[in-house]
């Protein structure tokens, strides 16, 4: 796995937590809030630390990016304490989702559109793949999961994840078919 492959991983998880978040009902809403802003937390991290200085290094002029990606990710923590401090059956958590989310994705689409493709052409395959090694640690030391390697998951893990995200036709697929549609999310 390289480190783009498991940021996009983490991005496309994010996704599918906001799009629960939206469709759960107010009681299941502290709980899944609670989840997506622990993953958050963690992904910003990791770029913070980890990637977004491998950047710098590798990229010239890619301070300004930088700066740009870090003022988002303080956009999205303040988004987060408000959603924390707020009952998932007050009224106006929905447009705070909707806003966060909003955010969420810009700042995602400029990273996979931008970020990381011109980390992918700066870096050697190893430096990628040492990236997501460093991560990889950082995630088991906080006592999460890093997401599952599409190179060398078994069929019955790549099942089991497409069981969790329903993908349609699951059953029928091979490994290639699965881990093709959990690709694409
Ligand atoms: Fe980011
Ligand atoms: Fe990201």
């Amino acid at each position: 796995m390289n480190i783009n492959q498991l940021l996009m991983a983490q991005h496309r998880e994010a996704e599918r937590l906001f799009e629960k978040l939206e469709e759960a009902q107010p009681e299941q809403r502290d709980e899944l809030a609670t989840t997506l802003a622990q993953k958050l937390e963690l992904h910003m991290e990791l770029e913070e630390e980890i990637v977004y200085p491998a950047i710098c290094d590798l990229i010239e002029d890619s301070d300004s990016d930088v700066a740009e990606a870090k003022a988002e990710h303080a956009l999205a923590r303040q988004g987060i304490a408000q959603l924390l401090a707020l009952d998932g059956e007050t009224p106006g958590f929905d447009g705070l989702v909707a806003m966060l989310k909003a955010g969420v994705l810009h700042h995602v689409e400029e990273e996979e559109e931008e970020v990381l493709p011109n980390l992918a052409e700066a870096a050697t395959h190893e430096q990628l793949e040492e990236l997501a090694r460093l991560c990889e640690e950082r995630i088991l030391a906080a006592g999460a999961e890093p997401p599952s390697d599409p190179d060398t998951a078994t069929r019955e893990e790549l099942y089991e994840k497409a069981k969790e995200q329903d993908v349609e036709g699951r059953s029928g697929m091979s490994k290639d078919e699965l881990a093709a549609a959990l690709e694409r999310g």
